[in-house]
């Protein structure tokens, strides 16, 4: 059933103290827990609890029975209630065969078993009885107990008291409180066999603070990197944002199994192990660098999202869309901006503008759900954190700063929304208020515009104006603010004639420019100001102009990718012929490959197929879609054939290190030596054998082994036996094996079957069914057969009751297929309608009905 953000209510009562008690057994868990609750409002007491055994309830000393109570639907609902109450509750639950992953749950197997809870965003419910919503704060304290077998015993909190179980010697337990005012949904608890990395940190306001990483013993050498950056995150909050860490502990467990990246528990994080593992050998540069940004992620909302949270769960973007935004400023600081800027945009254009474009798009604040981990979008995340990045740009940073220091000061230890955050952000200037209409409108604008050049009154005219598409369920899109950041170069020298932030906020605005002498060529939404479409009536030449002369490295991206969507969508009404980009970049790279090979390895990105996909509205061909990408891509190889071999040896391999330079190296060389393969460059396999063979890090090896397969190199095969061999105990590293196979430009629906078939294979681990399924759907032409879809269909059958919330996630990679062209379209269609007759939960249900619903 539907739950709207207009009918939210205030609850009943609210917790003031909660006492756990989890003991642990071989095949149970029972959960004992002691609530302290006050009567708010008026109504009876509520309760969420699902997958529970209730043993009893007492209730200020007295044994309820089902008179007093009601249970239904996941809810118990106690009649009759005083306003004070003491609830004792006893529950029976079954970690050990929680696939879901939600809740507290047994992961790894064998020496390596650990439990492990996930609680947000209602994974609580599923451990006992609790009012589980997010404005309901409480104070925690915990007791775990299980058998010694398990050393590691972690919560929320401080350590209060450890030791032995009376009468059974081979038990422990500790005691864990945390002072902090949480909900439930930041619940942690570890119970396991880990090893731990230490280290300290002291705080501006000088708390020293004991910092731990627990990974299983294997894995141990692999956290440092981690630390490094929860270090750097930690100084990084002091100075950017005022924002000092408040407890004595910061403790980060690594798990094998688990459907997300990584989760902010309050002192208590809980790592996918893909998402904070991390070393030279094993982790490719892009890995660890997401591995930073995640910790630094999870480390920020400490203060987004946990001493401020959220009201309900429709404001999830409040939290996780300046948490983002924090995040990104955070990784701009460590690498290029330029390249940080490039990298978000490109995720954002990917995933967001797609979803935002297809029958699964919704408001960055959502205003209904059946489920809400469906929600966890890329639409709440990026584009919630696009919003924030407009906002801060708007004001300037000392105004942000201002601003945000007012959201802290004022919404501390409380339950908020995103109206209350615009209204703290907006203390110098009213008209931040006028960004609620981002949160609630779905669709990407589309910001069209041109130019004219009055030379007698040497004015410059930009005309600009917006479109939404209007989202069906929604109200009739309104005109947006979206802030245009303004460059005029002028045509002869290349230098910049005047620079402004244009504020878009009608249907149609124009701007004018004055003393402008000659007519300028015009470089708009420096830095992606906006998350927005922009069709600018430019000329080829105007696009070449700035690859060369723009200093903004994001917008010498920004062109480049212009002018390949105009090259390949052709047929969605763009014109342009390649040998202008052609021509521009054989130009440029040699210069910037010097100079900033990151940016350089930047420039040469062809959006990916699926990306392409999403700019087609109808008459979607996979086949002819690949067949353009491929020629074009076959196309710059030829162009620069020539140069190839020179760039190689210009990056030398040497021995590894972390820093943005070496990194940049490191990418750039991987696409030359991709670029030569395809360009059939003398010897290039060789490279290829060799970069392998003396790799002084995963970036060079698995770049290498990566192009050895999609080339169908001779040796390709050969060397994926290798790598299987040297990495057989590393269970992301055979990720990296497993993925590479699924992706490859040659796969079929037999190469994934046999993979599924591997033994390695395992449909418990979410990050070794992405690594083949995941991986698979990158390769439109195969996904989108009868064979493909079956396959993927199936995938999401099997594991729609063990795993729903990783289910629905996959199915949502389908959402796009009433664009496909005939006949693959009524194939997709069929399909998807099999798969609601052979589906249960509500998570897929609902993406399904979505999805289905755009026929
Ligand atoms: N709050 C976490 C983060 O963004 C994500 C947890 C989402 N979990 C889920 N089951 N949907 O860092
Ligand atoms: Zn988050």
């Amino acid at each position: 059933s539907k739950i709207n953000l207009k009918d939210y209510q205030r609850p009943s009562f609210d917790v003031e103290t909660v006492h756990l008690n989890i003991k642990l057994f071989e095949d149970y868990a029972q959960v004992n827990s002691t609530l302290k609750m006050v009567r708010q409002t008026t109504g009876d007491i509520i309760l969420f609890g699902e997958s529970l055994e209730l043993l009893s309830i007492i209730m200020n000393d007295k044994a309820l029975t089902s008179e007093h109570y009601q249970q239904e639907d996941g809810k118990l609902t106690i009649y009759e209630a005083p306003d004070e109450v003491i609830l004792d509750i006893q529950v029976r639950i079954c970690p050990q065969t929680n696939t879901a992953l939600e809740g507290l749950y047994m992961a790894g197997s064998g020496d390596d078993t650990m439990f492990v809870t996930q609680c947000e965003p209602e994974g609580f419910r599923k451990i006992t009885f609790y009012p589980d919503r997010p404005d309901v704060l409480a104070i925690f304290t915990t007791r775990l107990e299980a058998d010694k077998r398990y050393p590691t015993l972690l919560a929320n909190g401080n350590l209060v008291e450890a030791g032995e179980v009376a009468d059974a010697p081979e038990r422990h337990y500790a005691i864990w409180q945390d002072p902090t005012n949480k909900p439930s949904y930041l619940f942690a608890c570890v119970i396991a066999d880990l090893d731990v990395l230490t280290d300290s940190y002291t705080t501006s306001e000088g708390r020293d603070v004991l910092l731990e990483v627990y990974a299983k013993s294997a894995d141990i050498d692999k956290c440092d990197v981690g630390m490094q950056a929860l270090k750097d995150a930690m100084k990084w909050d002091e100075v950017n944002y005022g924002r000092a860490y408040d407890l004595d502990r910061y403790m980060i467990v690594a798990v094998s199994q688990f459907n997300m990246g990584a989760m902010e528990n309050k002192g208590l994080n809980i790592f996918n192990t893909a998402c904070v593992l991390s070393s030279p050998e094993t982790t490719t540069d892009a890995r660890s660098f997401s591995v930073k940004a995640i910790i630094a992620h999870e480390y920020f909302h400490n203060w987004t999202g946990n001493r401020i949270t959220c009201r309900d769960w429709f404001q999830l973007c409040l939290k996780e869309g300046f948490t983002v935004y924090r995040d990104q400023s955070f990784s701009a600081d460590q690498q290029s901006s330029a390249v940080q800027r490039i990298d978000d945009v490109a995720t954002l254009r990917a995933h967001q503008f797609a979803e935002d474009a297809g029958p699964l798009a919704h408001p960055v604040r959502p205003e209904s759900f059946v489920e809400i981990n469906n929600f966890y979008t890329t639409t709440v995340y990026e584009k919630g954190a696009e919003i924030v990045r407009m906002i801060a740009n708007t004001l300037g940073p000392d105004d942000f700063r201002k601003g945000t220091d007012e959201y802290f000061r004022r919404y501390d230890g409380q339950a908020v929304t995103v109206e209350d955050f615009l209204s703290a952000l907006s203390i110098t200037d009213d008209k931040i208020e006028d960004f609620i209409d981002w949160y609630r409108q779905p669709g990407t604008p589309v910001v069209s515009g041109s130019q004219t050049y009055d030379s007698a009154a040497q004015t410059l005219t930009i005309t600009l104006n917006q479109q939404t598409r209007h989202v069906k369920g929604f109200d009739a899109p309104k005109p947006l603010p979206i802030p245009v950041a303004t460059t005029l170069f002028d045509k002869d020298s290349g230098a910049i004639v005047a620079e402004r932030m244009l504020l878009l906020d009608e249907a149609t605005q124009t701007f004018v420019f004055e003393n402008v002498a000659s007519e300028p060529v015009v470089s708009l939404l420096r830095d992606f100001s906006a998350p927005v479409q922009l069709n600018y009536d430019y000329q080829d030449a105007d696009l070449a102009f700035l690859l060369k002369h723009e200093i903004n490295g994001f917008n010498r991206w920004q062109v480049t990718q212009m002018l390949v969507n105009r090259i390949l969508l052709q047929s969605q009404g763009a014109k342009s012929s390649p040998d202008v980009y052609l021509e521009a970049l054989a130009q440029t790279l040699p210069v910037l490959a010097a100079d900033d090979a990151m940016l350089a390895a930047r420039l040469l990105d062809i959006p990916s197929a699926q990306e392409l996909a999403s700019a087609i509205p109808q008459d979607y061909d996979p086949v002819l879609v690949k067949e353009q990408r491929d020629g074009l891509y076959q196309q710059v190889a030829d162009k620069l054939k020539d140069q190839w071999a020179t760039l190689y040896n210009d990056l030398p391999m040497q021995s590894y290190e972390d820093s943005a330079q070496a990194r940049g190296i490191r990418a750039l060389r991987n696409v030359v030596l991709d670029m030569a393969l395809t360009a059939n460059v003398e010897g290039a396999a060789d490279w290829a054998q060799q970069q392998y063979d003396h790799a002084s890090c995963m970036t060079e090896r698995f770049g290498a082994l990566k192009a050895m397969v999609n080339h169908q190199l001779p040796k390709a095969n050969d060397y994926l036996t290798d790598f299987y061999k040297r990495f057989q105990a590393n269970d992301l590293v055979i990720d990296l094996w497993f993925s590479v196979q699924a992706a490859a430009d040659d796969v079929t629906p037999d190469v994934i079957k046999s993979l599924i078939a591997h033994t390695d294979f395992d449909w418990n681990t979410p990050n070794r069914v992405r690594s083949v399924i995941g991986a698979f759907s990158s390769q439109p032409t195969v996904l989108w057969t009868a064979e493909g879809l079956k396959m993927y269909t199936d995938v999401i059958k099997k594991l729609d009751d063990a795993n729903p919330v990783l289910a629905s996630r996959l199915l949502q990679v389908l959402a796009r297929w009433n664009t496909l062209a005939e006949p693959r379209r009524q194939m997709a269609h069929e399909q998807l309608t099999d798969l609601r007759k052979n589906v249960a939960s509500k998570h897929v249900l609902e993406s399904l009905e979505s999805v289905l619903g755009a026929a």
